[in-house]
């Protein structure tokens, strides 16, 4: 049996990663990509999406254009990280596959209201405006959706974004709060987990030296993808985010987390986009998220490599 998952992301290098694991994982099912503004405007994310289905030679793999803006803030992006494209690194070409007309967010609608409830899980790898759209559009989904796994947040690592947020709650928190108040079964995978997935010259290496496309193409969005964040925090390699989303559902076994209450900053100018966790469960606000604290990043790395080894 294979788990249905729609992916909803904001590529970026580790977003390619991510879709790339999905897709080589015969676990899952990819029932579409739906794309979203975060790291790189809309009008890059989407193209990029296909991109990386074409490079993982798998064109036949819907994507689909979703919001081009947070709910209420203007769009903050990327690219001091992610480059100009979103994808900077390996020289792509442009895809031939098309986009979807449907909007992404009739896609989702569309297809947790087609799917038997509670069989379909979205993986978020951007801000969660698209999610947060389909709920408001029709908020019967909230019971047909089997779980969501977002990354996002960070509580004892702090921000990457401001002080105390994290780039994807950042962006859009009014999203975040809609989306992790909605009863839906949800796993967070915040910066305090992602940090110690670090993108070493040793790891890398393995991507390097794979006779496929895909492998060298990853290797080479690593080689820019870290540059900011290894210098940043001075380690060998920057943290390896978005597959932390896919490697938790193939195994969850990697991860250490507890069923704890998140509530996220939307008021304060000084914290907008926190994501607070009651880790300690100092409030009698119930747990609305499996937060991941702690994984083993070179079970994850064999996993990665393992699996993109298989790819075109
Ligand atoms: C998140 O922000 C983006 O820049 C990455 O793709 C990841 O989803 C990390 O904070
Ligand atoms: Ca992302």
């Amino acid at each position: 049996m294979t788990l249905p998952i729609i992916i909803d992301t904001d590529p970026g290098q580790d977003d390619a990663v991510a879709i790339l694991l999905a897709l080589a994982s015969p676990e899952l099912e990819v029932l579409g990509i739906t794309a979203v503004a975060g790291n790189v405007p809309l009008a890059l994310t989407e193209v990029n999406a296909r991109k990386i289905c074409e490079l993982a030679g798998k064109p036949d793999v819907k994507v689909y254009a979703g919001a081009i803006r947070p709910l209420l803030h203007n769009l903050v992006t990327a690219e001091h990280v992610h480059g100009k494209t979103g994808l900077d690194g390996p020289v792509l070409p442009e895809p031939k596959m098309p986009l979807q007309k449907q909007h992404a967010v009739d896609f989702i609608i569309e297809t947790l209201m087609e799917r038997p409830a509670g069989t379909v899980t979205i993986c978020t790898l951007g801000p969660l405006t698209n999610i947060a759209l389909a709920l408001i559009k029709d908020p019967r989904i909230s019971s047909r959706i089997k779980r969501i796994v977002a990354m996002g947040g960070g509580f004892f690592e702090g921000g990457n974004i401001t002080p105390t947020a994290e780039f994807n709650i950042y962006v859009d928190p009014q999203a975040a709060r809609l989306v992790l108040n909605a009863g839906i079964p949800f796993t967070l995978v915040p910066l305090d987990c992602t940090h110690q997935v670090l993108t070493t010259k040793d790891r890398v290496a393995k991507f390097r030296t794979m006779k496929n496309n895909s492998g060298p193409a990853i290797a080479s969005m690593m080689d820019f993808f870290e540059r900011f964040d290894a210098e940043k925090y001075g380690t060998d390699g920057g943290p390896l985010h978005d597959p932390c989303v896919i490697a938790w559902l193939l195994h969850p076994e990697f991860f250490t987390s507890r069923d704890v209450n998140v509530s996220v900053e939307c008021e304060s100018q000084l914290t907008m986009g926190m994501t607070v966790v009651d880790w300690w469960k100092v409030t009698n606000r119930k747990p609305n998220a499996t937060v991941c604290r702690g994984v083993n990043a070179d079970q994850l790395f064999d996993l990665l490599t393992e699996r993109l080894a298989r790819m075109a």
